[in-house]
C-alpha cells in the first residue's frame, strides 16, 4: 500500500483452521511489509478471532483492561474512552510486549476513524549516521501511568476519570532500549511511543527533546499507511517494528473494534 509498509492480502478466510502453509504465508507477508490488511471477514467472532490469534502466538490479556466474555479479545469502542490517538506500540510498558496485534472491525463510522501505521525499522534506517549511532546506545522508561487527558481534551472529567482508573488500575513501569533488533528478522527498529516518560540518564526536558526528534522520523508520512476501516476488516500488525495512531476525527459514532495480541519476548538492544 504505501512505499515502505502495508499490504493487502486477498482469498484468505481467517480463523482457527487455517491452513498452516497459508498461516506461514501471513505470518511472513506481516514481518515484511509490518501491517497487512484483509477484507470481508465478517464470519469473526471472540471466539474465531482468538482462535486465529493462537495460530501466531499465545493469546495475552491487556494486563489492566478486562476482556469481554472471558475471551482475550480487548474492546476498542468509542462510547467507553476507546480512544487510540496517539502514537503508540500496543503495551510497551511491560517488559514482554506483544509480539502481534490482530484487530477487527465490528462498528465503523460514517466517516473518520482510521488508523495509521508507521514502520519504526524504517524510521530507524532513514536516521542519519550519528543519531542512529546515539539511539543504539539509549534506553527509555515505559509507563501506562500518564496524561489520559492530553489525549482529548474535550473528554468530561468523569469519562476522563473512568479512563485513568481502568487503564492504570495498576502500574506498570519498565525499561527497554530505544533500538530494539528484531527477534525473527534482525532489523533494527525505534522502540519508543507514548508510553514512553523519559529517556535513562537524562533530565525530563532533554528526555522530551530526544523523544520528540526520533519519534518525528516516525511519523514522517513516508513511513506511514492509513486505513479506512469497512465493517469485517482486519489488520494484523508486528508490534516489535510498528507504531500506530487511531485517529479520533468522528466526532459521537460509535466505532467499535476487537484486538487479540499475542505474546512476545523482552526486546534486545544493539549490544545484545
Ligand atoms: C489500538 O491501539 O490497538 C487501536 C487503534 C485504533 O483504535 O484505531
Amino acid at each position: 500500500m504505501g512505499g515502505r509498509i502495508g499490504a493487502v492480502i486477498s482469498g484468505v478466510r481467517l480463523g482457527g483452521g487455517l491452513d498452516p502453509a497459508v498461516v506461514s504465508a501471513v505470518r511472513a507477508a506481516v514481518l515484511e511489509h509490518k501491517v497487512v490488511f484483509f477484507r470481508d471477514q465478517d464470519h469473526l467472532d471472540e471466539a474465531s478471532h482468538e482462535a486465529f490469534g493462537r495460530l501466531l502466538g499465545t493469546p495475552v490479556d491487556h494486563p489492566t483492561v478486562p476482556s469481554a466474555d472471558g475471551r482475550y479479545a480487548l474492546g476498542i469502542d468509542s462510547d467507553h474512552g476507546g480512544r487510540a490517538n496517539q502514537w503508540h506500540t500496543d503495551v510497551t510498558f511491560v517488559p514482554a510486549y506483544p509480539a502481534f496485534s490482530i484487530l477487527r472491525a465490528v462498528t465503523v463510522p460514517p466517516y473518520g476513524g482510521n488508523t495509521l501505521w508507521s514502520n519504526t525499522a524504517a524510521a530507524y534506517t532513514g536516521l542519519p549516521a550519528p543519531l542512529r549511532a546515539l539511539a543504539d546506545s539509549l534506553r527509555a522508561v515505559h509507563s501506562n501511568d500518564y496524561d489520559y487527558a492530553a489525549l482529548r481534551p474535550s473528554a468530561r472529567p468523569e469519562e476522563f476519570a473512568q479512563h485513568r482508573e481502568v487503564f492504570t488500575s495498576t502500574k506498570f513501569r519498565t525499561e527497554h532500549p530505544v533500538v530494539r533488533v528484531h527477534p525473527e528478522t534482525g532489523e533494527r527498529a525505534l522502540l519508543l511511543g507514548s508510553f514512553v516518560q523519559r529517556i535513562e540518564g537524562l533530565t525530563g526536558r532533554d528526555s522530551r527533546v530526544l523523544t520528540e526528534l526520533f519519534q518525528s522520523h516516525i511519523e514522517r508520512p513516508e513511513n506511514t499507511v492509513r486505513r479506512r476501516w469497512r465493517t469485517g476488516d482486519v489488520a494484523i500488525w508486528d508490534n516489535r517494528a510498528t507504531q500506530h495512531y487511531g485517529v479520533d476525527d468522528s466526532d459521537d459514532h460509535d466505532r467499535s473494534l476487537r484486538r487479540v495480541t499475542v505474546d512476545g519476548e523482552i526486546p534486545v538492544g544493539t549490544d545484545g
